[in-house]
């Protein structure tokens, strides 16, 4: 059995400890906004925080997320500046790779909240976008760090 926080909420599951964190996240608890795209750390679409660490959930082990607090963009309020940005600069395409887009990106705005183009670059380079809205996100980013600045 494992014992989960995610989105605030408490879960018990019977799977073992070293399932992806992933898998019980879409699998088991219906969270279908985290998405698997390589399984091996590569892509960037299943990312979520773990403690606030920006976490790679494929690559975790569901027993290891026991007693920390897991968040999903399911978790994210919709009024987050990192969403509304999101809609107002129209980032998405297919929309399959932005919620890991997402967590990223908000991730990166807790520990810098006015990054330079060059920090965003490279804390955002592990993200892929098969449909190449790399300078929507971008711009999106920075929209979301002036809306911040103005609070
Ligand atoms: S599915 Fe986890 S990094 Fe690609
Ligand atoms: S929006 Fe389609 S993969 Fe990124």
């Amino acid at each position: 059995m494992i014992h989960l926080n995610v989105n605030g909420k408490s879960y018990s599951v019977q799977a073992p400890a070293d399932v992806p964190l992933l898998w019980v996240l879409r699998e088991r608890l219906g969270l279908w906004g985290t998405k698997f795209g390589c399984g091996i750390g590569l892509c960037g679409s299943c990312t979520v925080h773990v403690d606030g660490i920006v976490t790679r959930s494929c690559m975790l082990a569901a027993g290891e997320a026991e007693g920390k607090k897991v968040l999903t963009i399911e978790g994210l309020p919709e009024d987050h500046p990192v969403k509304r940005a999101w809609v107002a600069e129209q980032v998405p395409q297919c929309g399959y790779c932005q919620p890991g887009q997402i967590m990223q990106a908000t991730a990166l705005l807790a520990r810098d909240p006015d990054p330079s183009d060059e920090t965003i670059r490279h804390f955002m380079e592990g993200n892929l976008c098969r449909c190449g809205t790399y300078p929507d996100i971008r711009r999106a980013i920075r929209r979301a760090a002036r809306e911040r600045k103005k609070k």
